[in-house]
């Protein structure tokens, strides 16, 4: 049997994801140039992007953070991930996108924009787990924020734990 984390790696060279400011890897997979750029408030964005995104045992945590914009997850391959959604209203969802389609776990899941989104890779017999988003209007830096545990834990201390487990140690 190969081993898991050399399984992991053919992925990222494969599919030539490179490290991610989140956590995990990724790559962009397709930008809107074709179209006319759209004018939202913050300013003109593609009409659409997409990525590949992948969680291994090395890097299982994408942290905390908000995007404005609307993005859907569509699972691939390997291990089930979690998705914990923290809603303006506080409320906390909690989904797993995997393949295991009679267990309920989600091969698409919509996150519209205004959301704070972490996902964590669960245990399993990969050692990975492979999904690809697309973003529309179109991902920009300047749409995203990632989740500083200070400002969040005050913003939402009934989810403390959970914060503290997916954010960044900040000092
Ligand atoms: N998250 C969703 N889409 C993207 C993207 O195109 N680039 C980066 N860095 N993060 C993303």
């Amino acid at each position: 049997m190969v081993e898991r984390k050399t399984i992991a790696t053919d992925v990222i060279d494969t599919l030539g994801l490179e490290p991610h400011l989140e956590g995990g890897y990724f790559r962009r997979t397709y930008q809107a140039d074709h179209r006319d750029l759209l004018e939202t408030a913050a300013g003109p964005r593609y009409l659409m992007t997409s990525i590949y995104y992948l969680l291994t045992e090395r890097s299982p945590v994408g942290q905390f953070h908000f995007n404005q914009s609307d993005i859907l997850h569509f699972f691939h391959l390997g291990d089930a991930i979690e998705y914990s959604l923290i809603h303006p209203d506080g409320s906390l969802q909690t989904l797993v996108m995997g393949n295991d389609v009679l267990a309920g776990q989600l091969l698409q899941l919509h996150v519209p924009g205004g959301i704070w989104k972490a996902s964590r890779l669960l245990d399993g017999s990969n050692g990975f787990g492979l999904i690809s988003e697309a973003v529309s209007p179109g991902f920009d830096f300047a749409d995203m924020e990632m989740g500083n545990r200070e400002k969040l834990t005050t913003a939402f201390p009934q989810h403390r734990t959970l914060i503290e487990k997916l954010t960044r140690d900040q000092d």
